[in-house]
């Protein structure tokens, strides 16, 4: 084991930071021989075969190739809890598990009907049914392969959400439902900012999650809002995760729909969040 552990440490030496190489090797030695952190730290490693080295250079060929970590494993943590990830869904992000936060912490023991557009791993919905259990939560996704991993991953973690297909960007009713919150990640990343993204976005995760055209940076806000009123209940409440840079802009917007709109910065002090409430 020890063999493997250098071998990861010295393939990745330059292509990674160090803190980041040594997150590698817990993840990979927790995945393929589910040794816990502790054992590790602790030097208390099980032998392993030839067979269970050449897993270890196949993930370690990948990592120099800069695909993410969490398609190589397949598997991901989010909210603490499991998620299954693959190509063509997009890898739950950190600023996203602090909505889920926010949104547990208002509404936690409530009942209430919550729909996520843009649900991807199913990663918000899933979290947020997990947290309030009372609750009745719909997401939908234009994409089938988010769909049919977030349905899966729903049953992983035991919970009930109902799914659903749908084009946000079409004029259409989604649904007759009404609900009391939506929440969105909707894609919020211009094209002009491609250039200062890493390889492992940009090479591996689905476009269509990430980007909207630089002429059009509040496509999916704009959208949403439209169908907002018709799915909203009477004083429904917006959250939505947003670009840093558009804070005010879709704070605007919500406020020209008619809503009471509020920037919410992230923990590295960003605006990361708008959270609006539907006033008339
Ligand atoms: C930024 S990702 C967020 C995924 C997940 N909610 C999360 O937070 O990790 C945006 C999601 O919106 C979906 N999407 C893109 N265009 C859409 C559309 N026109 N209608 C509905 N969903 C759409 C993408 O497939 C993707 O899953």
């Amino acid at each position: 084991m020890q063999r493997a552990i250098d071998h990861i440490r010295k393939s990745l030496k330059g292509l990674y930071e160090k803190r980041e190489t040594e997150s590698f090797v817990f993840l990979i030695l927790e995945h393929l021989f589910r040794v816990d952190r502790k054992a590790i730290i602790l030097n208390e490693l099980p032998p392993v075969n030839d067979g269970d080295l050449a897993k270890v250079e196949n993930i370690v060929m990948r990592l120099k190739n800069f695909e993410p970590i969490q398609y190589i494993l397949g598997e991901t943590a989010f909210y603490t809890l499991p998620f299954d990830v693959k190509p063509g869904v997009l890898i739950p992000r950190n600023e996203t598990e602090e909505l889920v936060d926010r949104i547990v912490k208002t509404y936690k023991g409530s009942n209430l009907k919550i729909l996520d557009i843009g649900t991807g791993s199913g990663c918000i919905a899933i979290a947020l049914k997990k947290f309030i259990p009372d609750a009745e939560v719909w997401a939908t996704d234009v994409s089938k392969t988010a769909l049919e991993i977030a349905e899966s991953n729903a049953r992983k973690n035991n919970v009930k959400v109902c799914f659903f297909l749908s084009d946000i960007l079409l004029q259409k009713e989604m649904t007759t439902a009404r609900f009391n919150v939506i929440v969105s990640n909707p894609p919020y990343i211009t094209e002009k900012e491609k250039g200062l993204m890493e390889k492992n976005v940009l090479e591996f995760e689905p476009h269509g999650a990430l980007f909207v055209p630089d002429e059009d940076p509040l496509l999916f806000y704009n959208a949403i809002l439209k169908h907002s009123t018709g799915l909203l209940n009477e004083n429904g409440q917006l959250y939505f995760e947003i670009n840093e840079a558009y804070g005010e802009i879709v704070q605007e917007l919500c406020r020209s729909f008619g809503y009471k709109a509020q920037i919410v910065k992230d923990i590295n002090g960003k605006d990361r969040f708008v959270s609006a409430k539907r006033i008339r």
